[in-house]
């Protein structure tokens, strides 16, 4: 017989007791499907917002660094706010003097190219002249001494301003690529700049609306979570009381097994005890009769050998008294009717109906989940008047149009500064590539000549490789002559451009200037007034307004705007929430169908626990059972009694001991054997029942206690973890619209309603104009200018070192005509220069 072990439900009991009171100690424990998703919104302003443009550092910086020193040098005057005040309101008025003053170090730079300009061509014509009549650059009259220092040292001197040439126009090379590839995209962004500013505040009152249409992304995430929430919180509760439920069913079944065993065991008590005793009485006196003949029989003088046999006859008498065992009565009484319930289907029949919680769950909820979705569904008044309350800007069509204006009139402007890029960087290549082709010159000429000069002393040698380099050389000479003009010329114009970017508008920009003085009233005409324009507020200056743009203002703060605006106002829906907290208040679930123990089986519990099936006299059953029914072996006596008849002289008395064994035999049969099989079952019930009796009544003892304590507290366990399951929903669902408020004070507040795009484009502004045009530009006329005033020490040790390379006149060979020497000299040179 299997026994729950009385501990069993005890600890359950405890378990649960601690799970409840840990339960009501901490506050929430939400699962992991209590995790809220991330909801993806759909970002709103793009627009307006320009990629914050940066020039990443490279490794012309130290050039771009060197020319901007180089140009604060020229300009050393501060920024001219007269002077550009005059120019900007009245441009007939403006003095030349005043600009000269200004520009004083441009002035002195363009003496300087003017003086290039006029001097080296006109030295070059001369030089030509010159070597035309053969009057100079010819070749070195007479070999002596420090001849070979000389040379050396003029050759030494060229290679290295060649070189110095060479890195200038490599640098040239990359700055007027660099310059080329800089303007086209910056020109390209201009209409872009000045149309994401066009919506600043016009566009805002349809990107709010678009924000609050977004709403719907958590309501739709809450709505189709609503659609779960019976099923999962069922589902909860079930996992959660399972552990507890489960067992106490399995123990309840068994408990029905066990009562039913113990109650069949006291019935056979019952009906074997009733057998005994109704057959004890017939038995003894058919055995007295047995006994009384027998014993007669046996005591007669001729029976031989009977001695051993009438003692055992003496014995023929009952062993147990079965009047002596107990009564059953009250015990039976008290289990009349027992068992009333069938505790399997009871149990079979809880468990279904506690395994289907999930769906009772989701029935019992389904209205007020109905109401929390209607509830869901409607947009708080807050969230739907987000756009309808953002005040317009009387600046803001008037500023639309001023752009729309600036894009449409730039265009022209812009298509013409693209056009003369294109001149500039095709005249940049080509005066490059010219330098280029004096550096090579230079150096093929070098080498050349050194190839010559040491060939000279081989008597062999024909002097035209010397010939062929000062050839080269005086080539380059030649070039760098005709296009000194336009070398000079390129470059000043780009100078004079570049520069004045750089230090009028640039190094204003940036140390801010530039807003100071569109802010001093009377500086701008009153067509440009910024500050109207814009429409900013009265008292926030432009320089100023820039600064919280920068920092990420909202547009009210900065703009002057018909009414206030407060984002957060709409973005409060504490009304909205606060309502669908207290209909989730009235989720409820019943749990009063699981009813672990029906009545029936309550009242056999308690019959049982009553009927005092412990206390039953148990030994004294035993002490007769142990007893043997009659208290000699009847089997033995009745072979004994047949060998002894057989064994008799005298017939008549054996033929009477046969029959008397014969009698014994059926008595036996008849009478002591039943009696003998009911001892049997006696035993092993009585045995059984003694052994599991106390036990069980502990175990329904025990039963009854928890399934009492259960019934009050499942419901209230299901009903706090509903609580806390329902707690944890809301918790997520608020969380979904909390997200939709993070996601959307960001927006308005960083991407929406805010003037950053203003600083940002102006920050774009500058950092194309200055940082990514205007470095370049000024670099590559530096570069130019580098290798064009390099040009007038390559010139002149260029003829210098040619006449190194001629062959030399032999003092012996002197008396000979010019002629014959003349034989040797090809007039390619005269021609070229
Ligand atoms: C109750 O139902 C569950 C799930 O169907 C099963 O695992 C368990 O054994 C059942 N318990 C009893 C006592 O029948
Ligand atoms: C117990 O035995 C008596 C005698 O046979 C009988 O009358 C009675 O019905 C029995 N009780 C039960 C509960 O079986
Ligand atoms: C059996 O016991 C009862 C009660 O103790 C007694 O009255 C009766 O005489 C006994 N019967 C025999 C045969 O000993
Ligand atoms: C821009 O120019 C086009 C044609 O050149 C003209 O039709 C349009 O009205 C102009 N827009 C503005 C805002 O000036
Ligand atoms: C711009 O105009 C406003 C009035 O519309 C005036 O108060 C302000 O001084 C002006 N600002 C400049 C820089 O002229
Ligand atoms: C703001 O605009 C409304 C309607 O556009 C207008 O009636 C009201 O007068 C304006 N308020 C101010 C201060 O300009
Ligand atoms: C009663 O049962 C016990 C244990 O099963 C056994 O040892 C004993 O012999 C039995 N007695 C009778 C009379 O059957």
């Amino acid at each position: 017989m299997r026994l729950p072990g009385s501990l069993g439900p005890l600890a359950l009991l405890l378990g649960l007791e601690l799970a409840l009171g840990r339960g009501q100690m901490t506050s929430q424990y939400c699962g992991p499907q209590g995790q809220a998703e991330k909801l993806q919104f759909i970002g709103l302003g793009k627009g307006r917002w320009l990629d914050p443009q940066a020039r990443p550092p490279g490794s012309l910086d130290p050039l771009y660094r060197m020319v901007r020193g180089f140009l604060d040098m020229v300009q050393l005057n501060p920024f001219p706010e007269g002077l550009i005040r005059v120019a900007l309101n009245e441009p007939s008025l403006v003095r030349t003097s005043d600009v000269v003053r200004y520009e004083a170090g441009y002035v002195v730079c363009a003496v300087i190219a003017g003086l290039f300009l006029l001097i080296v061509p006109t030295v070059g014509f001369c030089f030509c002249c010159c070597r035309f009549r053969r009057r100079c650059g010819g070749r070195v009259k007479a070999e002596h001494k420090s001849m070979a220092c000389e040379r050396g040292s003029l050759m030494t001197f060229l290679l290295l301003i060649t070189l110095l040439l060479l890195t200038g126009v490599v640098c040239a090379f990359i700055t007027n690529q660099r310059t080329h590839e800089e303007i086209g995209p910056g020109v390209r962004a201009v209409p872009g700049v000045l149309n994401s500013l066009q919506g600043l505040v016009s566009d805002v009152p349809q990107e709010l609306q678009a924000v609050a249409g977004q709403f719907s992304i958590p309501q739709n995430q809450v709505l189709e979570e609503l659609n779960g929430v019976g099923a999962n919180i069922g589902s909860t509760i079930h996992t959660q009381l399972r552990g507890t439920v489960y067992p106490m069913l399995a123990s309840l079944q068994r408990l029905g097994q066990d009562m039913q065993i113990s109650l069949d065991h006291l019935y056979k008590i019952n009906s074997s005890t009733a057998f005994l005793q109704a057959q004890q009485e017939p038995l003894g006196s058919s055995l007295q009769d047995r006994r009384q003949k027998l014993l007669s029989l046996l005591q007669d003088a001729q029976c031989q050998g009977c001695a051993s046999a009438l003692n055992h006859a003496r014995l023929l008498e009952l062993g147990a008294n079965f009047s002596q065992v107990p009564s059953l009565n009250s015990v039976l009484q008290k289990l009349k009717g027992v068992p009333e319930a069938n505790f399997s289907n009871m149990v079979q029949k809880d468990n279904s109906t506690f395994n289907t919680l999930p769906v009772l769950t989701t029935l019992e909820i389904a209205d007020t989940v109905h109401e929390l979705k209607k509830e869901v569904s409607q947009i708080p008044e807050e969230v739907r008047t987000l756009s309808e309350g953002f005040p317009d800007s009387e600046a803001a069509d008037r500023w639309r149009q001023a752009l729309a204006e600036a894009e449409n009139s730039s265009r022209p402007y812009l298509h013409a500064i693209q056009r003369y890029e294109r001149y500039r960087w095709i005249a940049g290549y080509v005066l490059s590539s010219v330098i280029l082709l004096v550096v090579i010159c230079n150096l093929l000429g070098l080498s050349l000549g050194l190839w010559g000069i040491s060939a000279r002393e081989d008597s062999s040698h024909t002097e035209a490789k010397g010939e062929a380099g000062a050839q080269f050389l005086m080539a380059g000479v030649g070039l760098s002559f005709i296009f000194s003009g336009p070398f000079i010329l390129l470059i000043f114009v780009t100078f004079l451009l570049g520069g004045n970017i750089q230090t009028l508008v640039c190094r204003s920009w940036e140390s801010q200037e530039l807003y100071q003085f569109a802010d001093t009233p009377g500086n701008l005409p009153s067509s440009m007034n910024l500050s109207h324009l814009l429409g900013l507020k009265k008292d926030i200056s432009i320089l100023s307004a820039y600064q919280q743009c920068k920092e990420g203002a909202a547009l009210w703060k900065v703009l002057q705007l018909n009414g206030s605006y407060d984002p957060e106002k709409h973005l409060d829906i504490n009304k909205y929430t606060a309502r669908l907290r207290e209909k989730m208040r009235n989720l409820e679930v019943d749990m009063s169908d699981l009813n672990l123990l029906n009545e029936a089986a309550e009242r056999d519990l308690e019959a049982f626990r009553n009927s005092g099936i412990e206390k039953i006299d148990y030994p004294s059953f035993l002490a007769q059972v142990q007893k043997p029914v009659v208290q000699v072996d009847i089997l033995k006596l009745v072979k004994e009694l047949e060998k002894l008849g057989q064994a008799q002289k005298e017939s008549a008395l054996g033929q009477q001991l046969k029959q008397e064994a014969q009698t014994l035999q059926t008595l036996y049969q008849e009478k002591i054997l039943p009696q003998e099989t009911h001892v049997v079952t006696l035993n092993r019930s009585v045995r059984a029942l003694s052994a599991s009796s106390s036990r069980l009544q502990m175990v329904v003892s025990e039963t009854l206690v928890n399934t009492s304590f259960l019934k009050t507290e499942l419901p209230n366990r299901a009903h706090w973890i509903l609580r806390n399951e329902s707690e944890c929903f809301l918790n997520r669902e608020m969380s979904y619209f909390s997200q939709y408020m993070d996601w959307a004070r960001k927006m308005v507040t960083e991407h929406i309603a805010t003037c950053q795009p203003l600083s940002g484009a102006l920050d774009n502004s500058r950092v194309i104009l200055c940082d990514l045009i205007a470095n370049p530009w000024n670099a590559f006329w530096f570069c130019l200018a580098w290798c064009t005033f390099l040009l007038i020490p390559s010139i002149i040790f260029a003829i210098k070192t040619t006449k190194h390379f001629r062959p030399i006149r032999k003092r012996l060979s002197s008396t000979s005509s010019e002629e014959t020497q003349l034989f040797h000299i090809p007039r390619v040179t005269s021609l070229k220069l």
